[in-house]
């Protein structure tokens, strides 16, 4: 949901605005690296309602749209391909029942000669099953896999494996300045190695709390692209996961600067 709708820039986070959940917007442009534009499409049922589940199963898992065309993995079907194939099911039964938003799609667009390369990407799923709750390091990454993508530098919009979660990717908010994504590998200088389990918890369930109204933002204010609100859903269970796993990946020193203003 927060690439499938129309973010909020003036407020903390960019939460979707009302009533554009699923109906598309957010576009990856040339200015952030991507060899193209891409635009995340209406998955509505105005925009999908006339695919079927296995239309829509092929395209968030092999990356091949209804029409044939190969979709940019900035769309993550590489990793909902390697996913257990009940939770893609589950996201299917749940994107029939989003409000339908009437509102056109763009085409998707790459540059010579991504146009090309772009139709090697699709892969055939390889799915798992689901890891039990007492494997913590499994359920960790099987919860991770959304994390890695933003959490890691990339050439040409695709992630660099060996800098998994050392952060340190651009993205230019639309209200000014560059947000980069953390460090959260445990390098104690400059990643997250000096949390404990609680405060990375709370990190994300500060965010839980009712009483939470984001913060508007002004031109040149600090905001963030990490979907807090969004994961503050996530129980402490999964979050433990999370932490736990992130605690057995590489270490990397990558020092951050998260926001600068040109
Ligand atoms: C859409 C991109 C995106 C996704 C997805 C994402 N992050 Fe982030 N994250 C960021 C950015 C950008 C920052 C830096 C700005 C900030 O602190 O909000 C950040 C900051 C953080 C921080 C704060 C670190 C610090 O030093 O303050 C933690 C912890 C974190 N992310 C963990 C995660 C985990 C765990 C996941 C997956 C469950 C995740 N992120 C998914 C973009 C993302």
């Amino acid at each position: 949901m927060d690439c499938h709708a129309e973010r909020d820039w003036n407020k903390f986070g960019g939460p979707p605005k009302e009533g554009s959940l699923g109906a598309g917007g957010e576009t990856f442009e040339r200015k952030w690296g991507f060899p193209g534009e891409y635009y995340a499409g209406n998955i509505t049922p105005y925009g999908v309602g006339d695919w079927t589940d296995g239309e829509l199963f092929r395209a968030i898992t092999s990356g091949v749209s209804k029409n044939g065309r190969a979709l940019f993995p900035v769309m993550p079907y590489l990793y909902f391909g390697k996913i257990d194939r009940e939770d893609v099911y589950s996201v299917i039964a749940y994107i029939r029942t989003l409000d339908p938003v009437e509102k056109e799609n763009l085409e998707s667009e790459s540059d010579f000669p991504f146009d090309f390369i772009i139709n090697t990407i699709p892969k055939k799923p390889e799915f798992i099953t689901k890891p039990v709750n007492a494997d913590k390091i499994a359920c960790g990454e099987y919860l991770s896999i959304g994390c890695m993508e933003c959490h890691t530098q990339a050439k040409k919009g695709r992630i660099i494996p060996e800098l998994a979660y050392s952060g340190g990717r651009d993205y230019i908010l639309p209200t000014g300045g560059v947000v980069r994504s953390s460090n959260i590998t445990f390098d104690s200088e400059t990643g997250i190695g000096i949390w404990s389990e609680d405060v990375f918890i709370q990190k994300f369930k500060q965010y839980a709390d009712s009483n939470f109204v984001p913060l508007e933002i002004g031109p040149n204010e600090f905001n963030t692209i990490m979907p807090w609100a969004m994961y503050a859903g996530l129980t402490i269970e999964d979050l433990s996961a999370i932490y736990t796993y992130l605690k057995s990946v590489k270490i990397i020193n990558n020092k951050v600067v998260k926001f600068t203003v040109e």
